[in-house]
């Protein structure tokens, strides 16, 4: 099984979408059943949340329905993921603290690590801004839906 997690703040905004985008990407090669995958923030303001409406907006244009609820990213998550994906440098640091060691550490790594032609050092948080910070999230999270699923593939 090949097991991702994506995270970011809220969990309302880019990591379901992130989600979302990579378990459409999967199925379309039919192969998402060797796959769990899932999203979760590092704060506890949005817990039991669906995605925010203007984000779920932005992902149906695209096709992708968002569905899922918040949580919190917990310790234990590096136990049942080998990927945690992060969205920038503040959601970085807050996993980290969160590792129980250096296996753990090694497992996460920033979104835009794996992009293909974007030159993004962080996916910006959309959640004040307007339709384009919208865009710019799912443009950045297609473009690293490829080297992921490769990631993935060489980790397991
Ligand atoms: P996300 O976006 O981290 O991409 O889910 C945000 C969602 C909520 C807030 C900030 C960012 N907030 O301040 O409530």
């Amino acid at each position: 099984m090949k097991r991702v997690i994506f995270v970011c703040l809220g969990n309302i905004c880019r990591s379901p979408a992130a989600e979302g985008f990579f378990i459409d990407y999967i199925k379309k090669s039919g192969k998402e059943d060797s796959y769990i995958v899932d999203s979760a923030g590092t704060c506890d303001h949005h817990i039991g949340e669906l995605p925010d409406s203007r984000m779920r907006k932005h992902s149906q244009k695209r096709g992708v329905e968002l569905m899922s609820k918040a949580r919190q990213f917990v310790s234990e998550d590096f136990q049942n993921f080998d990927l945690v994906i992060v969205m920038d440098d503040s959601n970085l640091k807050n996993v980290k603290k969160l590792a129980n060691n250096s296996g753990d550490e090694s497992k996460v790594f920033k979104l835009t690590d794996f992009s293909k032609t974007m030159n993004f050092q962080e996916v910006p948080d959309p959640y004040y801004g307007g339709d384009d910070g919208f865009e710019l999230v799912l443009d950045l999270i297609v473009d690293s839906l490829e080297n992921i699923d490769k990631k993935l593939n060489a980790a397991n």
